[in-house]
């Protein structure tokens, strides 16, 4: 559920008409619904009640300062993957003690950064990582908290560029090597081993793949207690689905995620971590943009609209659907008819939709694609230098701008001539 609906035959973000901000911003742009935000964090705590938990919001499905501490100031820890993250979590007013450091690569100069401003662990991927982090650790006379991430082996079901459980990804230690690693660190100074990570991938809209990762992390707790390590955590990563075809797709609710954790790891006496991202932010967000042109093609029709792949690259790179719906709601039997939907970038992949059934609509008319507040904002770039969109927030009736779009000039000047020009 969300807070964008018709009202009056206007869409609506909460209380403000979205023609409103698009006459105050101009367009195309992201608008968020703290509302949303908010619901979304909240049912997953609660998903999680009864267990000692913390969900570590997955900052990479949208890192804005304002989306950060609307979720900061509602109890939520952070899951970061670089030094940059680590960093807007903190300004976000998050203390260190709630930060998870994730990713497969993190630098010497990253993981001093985290020691430096505080952490509540590292999710160690690999050995020669595992050596990085104790030597820097000793060297700055600390102990890093780690856990390992494992991978369980297991088919997330997912689109392949984002599935990460199975043994030919490049992510975590393969679970059947873990006894032998968590002795390496066990024997490291520098470490203290606090729990268990695990990650199977994203958009997972089956939770059998949850179950099999979880038992096999469960399995792994007794066995590393066995050996004599101390875990007290269990990090579980994120990755439950969200519906982008509101018409067909019934994702699994985090009420039944819950379950599956409770099931499997209730026993063992751990506090519960997980890092979702996209299930918090993505059906809070849209991006709103206006139709240029209504082109007619050979047998086809095409809308032409102001927003293209560089702002929201989702469709282009994992073929992903994202609902189009007009900002002005069609009449109660408007007939449809399929038309190819597409941006003016100069690439054919500028395209977010084919042959999709849409009312008719002309020049200056807005659409809003649904599910665009996770890895939309954050994943745009200024491909065609196409100044990158602005970002608005809502909350109740009132709205603001949480990242400006920039000028020409301010993107032009950006780049810098060297003396010999
Ligand atoms: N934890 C780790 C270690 C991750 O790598 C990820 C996502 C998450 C948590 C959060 O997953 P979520 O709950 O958002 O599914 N750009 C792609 C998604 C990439 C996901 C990468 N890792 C997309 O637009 O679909």
């Amino acid at each position: 559920m969300d807070h964008f609906l018709y009202r009056d035959g206007a869409l609506f973000a909460e209380d403000v008409a979205i023609a409103d901000i698009a006459a105050a911003v101009g367009t195309p742009f992201y608008v968020y619904s703290t509302a949303t935000l908010l619901r979304h964090f909240h049912l997953f705590d609660e998903a999680l009640g009864g267990m000692d938990h913390l969900v570590c919001y997955a900052m990479k499905a949208n890192s804005n300062q304002a989306v950060l501490r609307t979720l900061a100031q509602a109890g939520a820890g952070m899951d970061v993957v670089s030094g940059g993250e680590y960093l807007r979590a903190k300004a976000a007013g998050v203390p260190g003690d709630k930060i998870v450091f994730s990713g497969v690569g993190k630098t010497a100069a990253e993981i001093r950064l985290a020691l430096e401003g505080g952490i509540r662990q590292f999710n160690v991927e690999s050995e020669p990582e595992m050596i990085v982090l104790d030597a820097t650790a000793r060297a700055m006379g600390v102990t890093a908290p780690i856990s390992i991430r494992v991978n369980p082996d297991v088919d997330a079901k997912t689109h392949a560029k984002i599935a990460t459980g199975k043994s030919e990804n490049k992510f975590g230690i393969p679970i059947a090597r873990a006894r032998e690693v968590y002795a390496m660190a066990a024997a490291m100074e520098g470490l203290q081993i606090i729990g268990i990570d695990v990650h199977i991938g994203s958009q997972l809209t089956d939770l059998e793949p949850y179950r099999l990762a979880y038992q096999k992390v469960a399995e792994l707790t007794e066995i590393l207690r066995a050996d004599g390590h101390t875990i007290t955590r269990l990090d579980l990563g994120g990755g439950l689905g969200i519906p982008y075809a509101r018409s067909n797709e019934a994702p699994p609710l985090p009420t039944d995620y819950g379950k599956i954790v409770r099931e499997t790891l209730g026993h063992l006496d751990c506090e519960i971590e997980i890092e979702p991202g996209r299930l918090i932010a993505g059906n809070a967000g849209l991006m709103v943009s206006e139709v240029i042109y209504v082109k007619e093609g050979e047998g086809r029709e095409f809308l032409i609209l102001d927003g293209a792949m560089n702002d929201l690259i989702r469709p282009a790179m994992y073929d992903a659907h994202h609902d189009i719906i007009p900002v002005v709601e069609p009449a109660p039997g408007t007939e449809q008819s399929p038309i190819d939907i597409v941006g003016p970038v100069c690439e054919s992949g500028d395209t977010f939709a084919k042959q999709r059934l849409m009312p008719p609509l002309s020049a200056g008319d807005l659409v809003a694609f649904r599910s665009a507040g996770a890895y939309g904002a954050v994943m745009a770039s200024e491909y065609n230098s196409r100044p990158m969109i602005p970002e608005v927030l809502v909350h109740g009736d009132q709205f603001a701008v949480i990242r400006a779009r920039p000028t020409f000039d301010e993107m032009i000047n950006r780049d810098t001539i060297p003396s010999w020009l």
